[in-house]
């Protein structure tokens, strides 16, 4: 028996990433798994999973040890196939050159010019419901505004936009003990890229000042010092990547804030009397819920950690949920405090994959949480109502309706 199996049944405690059980409360379950097994092995799915907020920091730190290459979620690194050539499951040096040449094409100057249409989203969607009962807050407001903000950063028109947020929806459907990797999913996924390729032929053909045409005319380095242009599949990948990333993640954000503030009335109040506020409590909501939970990698070399011994090949599972609940690095992690200084929460990772949409997620959280409070600054959940979305990349709520 080695020390892994060891620890794995020293404790009766049970994690995989496929249990809605789990998902719906999975904070119980990350706690006794940082206490008694903070190197987690689950023999069912054959994979291996760090939950303290210290370890999921190295282990990101060091993407040559922990490798994306074949995939970041179980699904995939079980799967044996490759994973889809995308940036976020490619290792440093090559995940380095299209980093630079993706962030070239992601300025600051775009996400800046986004500020004003952001707050133009959250009036056009949120002032239907002044003086109404109450409305779906993820439905109708938190999936929406992200998903019409990255395809007006794109340059997905406002016509097709309700039909990729679909098919986005589509792509992140899971099947039980199958995950994302189902007919379904792959089938949404194929329809995004080819609409992606013809949208990337149309910029050729037409330039215009989006980021489509931005990908288009973008120029990679080679290891040489050539440069060469990224290719159909290169650009599309890059733009599912960003649309599914983009906007699943930021919907789930929101819906955690609606429901986090309703359940510390006291801190929403603090937030209404002073705006200035928000931002911190952003990143102290990203800390208490982390719309993006779970990042796998699959291990370069043995690694040992607390006595235990990770063998080469093994997929791991870098906690980030359960990191920003490690009573090691955040006193009282199960309170929301919106005035919590936060060194440093793993919610938009670390190291060479930290989030590219980070400053922009920030942004969208800041002015939805400022213009819902503005009109709304009470709710109640309907918690009989509400829909959780069960996904192996993101956590939280499909339906949220509130009363206001
Ligand atoms: C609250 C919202 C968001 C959260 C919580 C979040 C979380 C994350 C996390 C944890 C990673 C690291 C994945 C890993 O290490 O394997 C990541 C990477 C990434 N995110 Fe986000 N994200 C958010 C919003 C966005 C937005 C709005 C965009 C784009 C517009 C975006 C684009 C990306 C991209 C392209 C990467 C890959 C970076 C790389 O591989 O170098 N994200 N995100």
């Amino acid at each position: 028996m080695t020390q892994g199996e060891t620890m794995s049944t020293a404790t009766d405690v049970y994690y995989d990433p496929y249990d809605t059980d789990i998902d719906a409360e999975p904070h119980a379950v990350w706690r006794r798994m940082r206490d008694e097994a903070p190197v987690y092995r689950n023999d069912r799915y054959d994979f291996w999973a760090l939950s303290r907020h210290a370890d999921v920091d190295a282990a990101s730190r060091d993407p040559r040890t922990f490798s994306s290459a074949r995939g970041t979620t179980l699904e995939l690194l079980s799967s044996g196939g490759e994973a889809p050539r995308m940036m976020i499951f490619i290792d440093p040096p090559e995940h380095s050159r299209l980093r630079v040449l993706f962030s070239r094409a992601f300025t600051p100057r775009r996400i800046s010019a986004l500020h004003e249409q952001i707050r133009e989203e959250c009036r056009t969607l949120l002032d239907p419901h002044v003086g109404s009962a109450g409305f779906d807050y993820v439905a109708d407001f938190g999936a929406q505004l992200p998903s019409r903000v990255i395809s007006a950063l794109l340059g997905v028109s406002p016509t097709d936009q309700p039909r990729i947020l679909d098919v986005i929806n589509t792509m992140f459907h899971i099947e039980p003990g199958v995950g994302m990797i189902n007919d379904t999913a792959l089938n949404a996924m194929f329809e995004l890229h080819t609409y992606l390729v013809d949208q990337l032929a149309e910029r050729r053909a037409h330039p215009r000042d989006d980021m489509f045409s931005a990908l288009v005319q973008a120029e990679l380095t080679e290891d040489d010092g050539t440069t060469r242009r990224l290719d159909d599949q290169e650009a599309a990948n890059f733009g599912v990547l960003l649309v599914s990333a983009g906007t699943e993640t930021v919907a789930r954000l929101i819906g955690w804030a609606g429901l986090a503030l309703a359940d510390f009335p006291d801190q929403r109040e603090l937030l209404v009397a002073d705006p200035g506020l928000i931002p911190n409590a952003v990143e102290e909501l990203l800390r208490y819920e982390a719309p993006s939970p779970s990042q796998g990698r699959s291990l370069t070399r043995d690694v040992t950690l607390h006595g235990v011994t990770i063998p080469e090949g093994s997929k791991v599972l870098l906690l980030t949920g359960s990191a920003g609940r490690d009573e090691r690095a955040f006193p009282n992690p199960d309170v929301l405090d919106v005035r919590r200084r936060i060194e440093a929460h793993l919610s938009f990772g670390l190291g060479a994959h930290y989030c590219l949409g980070a400053a922009l997620a920030r942004l969208e959280g800041r002015i939805a949480l400022e213009e819902t409070l503005r009109r709304f600054p009470r709710w109640d959940v309907d918690r009989a109502g509400a829909v959780r979305l069960h996904t192996s990349t993101v956590r939280g709520y499909k339906n949220l309706p509130i009363a206001v």
